[in-house]
This record gives C-alpha cells, structure tokens and sequence, in this order.
C-alpha cells in the first residue's frame, strides 16, 4: 500500500485543477466576447475577500476602467455582470427598453419570510400589478394632503429639540434627523405617532435601526444577490426574527383597530387596508386584480417605512454636514427660508415649500454628492443585443447602474468633490444628460416614494434652518467616512455637529 500516499496526492491535485479550470472558464466570460473588464479573482470574483466593502467602492473601482464602450464588464462571484458606463445605455437599460428590463432580480423568499415579498423585490407580473395599485398612495395630490401633517411632525421636532438643547449643544444629527424622519413616517404610514425625539428607545426607531443590521454577512448577502434560488434552498432570511415578528405585529393591530373602531384617516395604512378589502381594476388591460392578504399588505408598509426613514434621513443628514462646512451655502439657504416664509405671513406651507428653489437645489446637490443608494439593478428578461456593440447581454443577466460613480465623474461634474448647489441650477440642469442624476433612479421602476421623500427632506430642512444653526465641531468626521456595513450610504459612527438655537 506505499503508493497511497501518491494516490492521494494526485486527487488532490486533479481536483485543485478542476476546480482552477472551472474558475478559469468562468472568467474568461467577458475576455472571450472582447469586452473589457476588471480582473477577477477566485473564489469571488470582483467581491472583496474576508472583509467588508462598501458597495459604492466595489462597484466604482469596474466604473474607473470607463472608456468609450457602453459598458464594463464585472464578476460577482463567478456571475458576470454588465456595468453601465455610458449614460445612453443606461437611459436604453432604464427607460426606453424597459419592457426588457423591468426586474431587478432581488431575493425574496415570501414562504419563509413574508416580508421579502415586497414591491422593491418582486418582478414580473407580481411586481406590475402591485405597482399599479400602489401608485394612486404617491400622486402629488396626496402628497399635497399629507403636508400639513409632515409640518406637524416637524414642529414637533423643533420643539423636543430645542429643550434637547438646553442640556447639550453637541448631536449627532444622523440619530436626529432618523427619529425626525421615524415619526414622519410612522405617522404617515402607521397612523402612530412615535415621538422618536422625546423617547429615543420607542419601539419604531429601535426596529427602525435594526431593520439594517441584516442577519448576512458579505458573503450571504452575495449569495442572496445573485443566487437567489439557492438562497431560497437554503431557507435564507434577510431581516432579523424580531423586526419581523414587530412589523407583522404593528400592522395587525392598526389594521384590526381602524376596521373595529371604522377609522378612515388620509395616510398610506388607509389606501393598504383599502387594498386589502376591495378588488382593484386594471383600466389599462381591464383587468381584476387580486386582493391584497395582511402578510403583502405588511410587507408594503414595513418597505415604505425601511426605504423612507433611513434615505430621507440620509439625505438631509449630509445637507447639513455639507452646510456646516460650507457656512456661506447655509446662510443663503436660511435667507431664502425666511424670505419666502415672510411673503407667506411666516405660514409653511405646499406652496411657500414649493417657491424655496435653493433648497432643493442644496438637496440635489447633497444626493448628488451622496446618493443614498448607490447603485441601481435591472436583470434582463430575454437576450438583448447592446447598441452600437456585437455584445449580447444574456437572458437573466445583470446590469448594474454604477449611481455612485456616474455621480462623481469630472466629465459630468468638474470637480465632483466640491459640493455646489449651483450645478442643479436651471441652465447647468439642461445643459447635462438626463441619466447623470439617478438617486432615484429612472424609468418605469424608479423610486415610487420620491415626492414623498423629496417632501420630507425640504420641510425637515427648512424648519431647521429657520430654528437652529449649525457648525462642525472636533466631533465631526471630516473629511467623511462611510460606514461599510449598512447597504445605503451612512456615515460610520454618526455625523456630530453643534447646534444653536437661533
Ligand atoms: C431621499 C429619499 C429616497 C431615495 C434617495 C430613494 C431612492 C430609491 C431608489 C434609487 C430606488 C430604486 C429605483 C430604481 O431601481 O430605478 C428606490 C425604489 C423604491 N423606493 Fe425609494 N427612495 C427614497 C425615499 C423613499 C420613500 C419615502 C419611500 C416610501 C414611502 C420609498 C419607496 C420606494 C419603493 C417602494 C421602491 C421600489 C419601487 C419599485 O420597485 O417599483 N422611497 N428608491
Ligand atoms: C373600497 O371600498 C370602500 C367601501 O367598502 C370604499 O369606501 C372605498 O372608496 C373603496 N376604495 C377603492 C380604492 O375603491
Ligand atoms: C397663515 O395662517 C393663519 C392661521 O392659520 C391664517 O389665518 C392666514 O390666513 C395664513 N396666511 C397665509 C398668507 O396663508
Ligand atoms: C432636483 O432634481 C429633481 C430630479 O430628481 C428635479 O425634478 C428638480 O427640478 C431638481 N430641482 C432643482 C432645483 O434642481
């Protein structure tokens, strides 16, 4: 028996070669069609090994090889994936061939996780028909309505946080803006009011953060990311038991109040139990379509509570970093608070928000400089030839819009590290393409809460601007750093400034 040892030896061998030839061929994908690509390395292809990345650094290192061509060529894991470099090929991928590129191939597993089963994750004729019924909740009519109550919350805050104040003039204005962001939210979709500011352990803010801390590590949420019927297999979960057992929790109970007590209020739960209880047409086909169950209707308000509080508060966290350090923008924008605010009797209302143009313009600028999601997915439905290329994209391949690295290319923005509120004037607006501002992406499948998210973040910031100064501090990270764990773009251990009640 002394050549077992050999024996083994040799198998060893063999399968190490296999399994490098397996690796070699998959990576040749992109080398054999001629496109270029950044160089993968085994086992997980352009995913980093062993550590945490944030996604706009995984994604923004294939951007920077951009040349002339429609697209770079990637790997996640052994997948290849296409990422967008040319801003017609997004606008092809987004808008005009979007029949092909409606899904966006994110993992839900509705038989064990009921709340994954959401319209940011469904696809397919699921995905249309919830779309379509969920998209009366979002017209600026019903924005229009809700105003009055976001200016309540506001006022709210302003009040909890100049008490806040006399004790310590040092925040972190990420954990602020959050619980401001909460409580807009938790009223407008919940009927609840939460009152994150006065008690910061309430239960929506404590499973609104949890809600990020996912239950996968890098690799999971690979796996999850491109192999979503393994993950299925496998029985994956994304969000932790307790954020789920609290949601599922939450909206029973205000679903069995409001039909017990015949409550109708004008916010989202309303238009969701309305779903639930009527069959909706289809005026287009002319179609029936289904009823809504407690468990979708769930899913909806925990997505509209997940992609409203932690974006919005984002975005309005990094206007007031960048307007700390950048004094002279603030006091333009407070100028024009309290100009528009006189004309209107010191009234905040639909249209006195409307007329602040330099503060969208300061918001722009701020989801320009840091777009709250960093990239944008869209798989594709059957083989589609690229546009001036001989490359096919794949039938259930993914293209991934690179927001992060189209958003800080010198070739759209000079100097794309100076935050300038003057780019989204009207004349610099017209003068760039229309893909080179994607925070909420574009298309038939973009963001579905953008007028509602744009709202919040004005009335926050201008209620606060017209109350309170802000200034940096030895707190405050500069220049910033990214937290590498949560999937939007956040600042690692909060944004601390000092804030003067004016
Ligand atoms: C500043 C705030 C916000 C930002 C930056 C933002 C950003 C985005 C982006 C980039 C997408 C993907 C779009 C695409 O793939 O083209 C998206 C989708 C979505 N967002 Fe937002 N969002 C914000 C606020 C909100 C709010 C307040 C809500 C709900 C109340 C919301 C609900 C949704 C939903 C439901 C989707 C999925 C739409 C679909 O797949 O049909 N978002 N958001
Ligand atoms: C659903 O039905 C209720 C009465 O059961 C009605 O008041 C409401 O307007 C209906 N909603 C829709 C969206 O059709
Ligand atoms: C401002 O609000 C007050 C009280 O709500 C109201 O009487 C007044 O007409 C409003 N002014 C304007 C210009 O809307
Ligand atoms: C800000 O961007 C949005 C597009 O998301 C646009 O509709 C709006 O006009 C812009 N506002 C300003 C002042 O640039």
């Amino acid at each position: 028996m002394k050549f077992y040892p050999l024996t083994l030896l040799t198998i060893i061998i063999v399968l190490f070669s296999l399994v490098y030839i397996f690796f070699k061929r998959k990576f040749a994908y992109w080398s054999d069609r001629g496109v270029k690509y950044l160089e993968p390395r085994i086992p997980l292809g352009n995913l980093p090994f062993g550590r945490y990345e944030h996604l706009k650094t995984i994604f923004g290192n294939i951007y920077a090889l951009k040349d002339k061509s429609p697209f770079i060529g990637g790997y996640i894991f052994t997948n290849p994936v296409v990422v967008a470099t040319d801003l017609d090929f997004v606008q092809d991928i987004l808008v005009r061939d979007f029949q092909n590129f409606h899904e966006r191939g994110v993992f839900n597993n509705e038989k064990d996780e009921p709340l994954s089963a959401h319209l940011f994750s469904l696809d397919g004729q699921r995905w249309k028909s919830l779309r379509m019924k969920l998209s009366p909740t979002f017209t600026s009519g019903k924005m229009k309505f809700m105003f009055p109550t976001m200016v309540d919350v506001a006022e709210k805050f302003c009040e909890a946080l100049t008490e806040v104040l006399h004790k310590e003039s040092i925040h972190d204005v990420k954990d602020l803006l959050a619980r401001f962001t909460t409580d807009v939210i938790g009223t407008c979709a919940f009927g609840i009011e939460c009152n994150s500011l006065k008690d910061p352990d309430n239960d929506f803010r404590k499973y609104g953060r949890l809600t990020f801390e996912l239950r996968l590590g890098i690799i999971g949420r690979g796996i999850v990311m491109q192999f979503p019927e393994i993950a299925k297999f496998l029985h994956m979960k994304i969000f932790r038991e307790d954020v789920t057992e609290f949601f599922m929790r939450i909206v029973r109970e205000t679903v069995d109040y409001r039909r017990k007590n015949n409550v109708k209020r004008n916010d989202f739960m309303n238009l969701l139990i309305e779903l639930m209880d009527n069959v909706t047409t289809d005026n287009e086909n002319n179609v029936k379509l289904d009823k809504l169950t407690i468990e979708q209707v769930t899913a909806q308000a925990f997505l509209f509570f997940a992609a409203g509080f932690e974006t919005s508060s984002t975005a309005m966290t990094f206007s007031l970093y960048e307007m700390a350090l950048n004094p002279h923008i603030q006091q333009k924008a407070r100028k024009e608070v309290n100009d528009v605010l006189n004309k209107h009797d010191g009234n905040l209302t639909y249209e006195a928000a409307k007329e602040m143009i330099y503060i969208d313009q300061v918001i722009n600028e701020s989801l320009r400089k840091y777009p709250p999601v960093v990239t944008l997915r869209r798989n594709a439905h059957d083989d589609y030839k690229v546009k001036n290329s001989n490359v096919v994209i794949q039938k259930g391949q993914t293209v991934v819009i690179p927001v992060y690295g189209i958003h800080h290319d010198s070739e759209y923005y000079p100097n794309p590290e100076k935050f300038d509120p003057d780019r989204f004037a009207s004349d610099q607006i017209r003068n760039r393409h229309p893909m080179a501002f994607l925070p909420f992406g574009d298309g038939p499948r973009n963001c579905i809460g953008l007028r509602f998210g744009r709202m919040q973040a004005r009335i926050g910031l201008i209620m606060l601007l017209k109350n309170f100064n802000f200034k940096v501090c030895s707190k405050t990270p500069i220049p910033m750093e990214f937290s590498k764990t949560i999937p939007t773009l956040s600042p690692a251990n909060g944004l601390h400034l000092k804030i003067e009640r004016i």
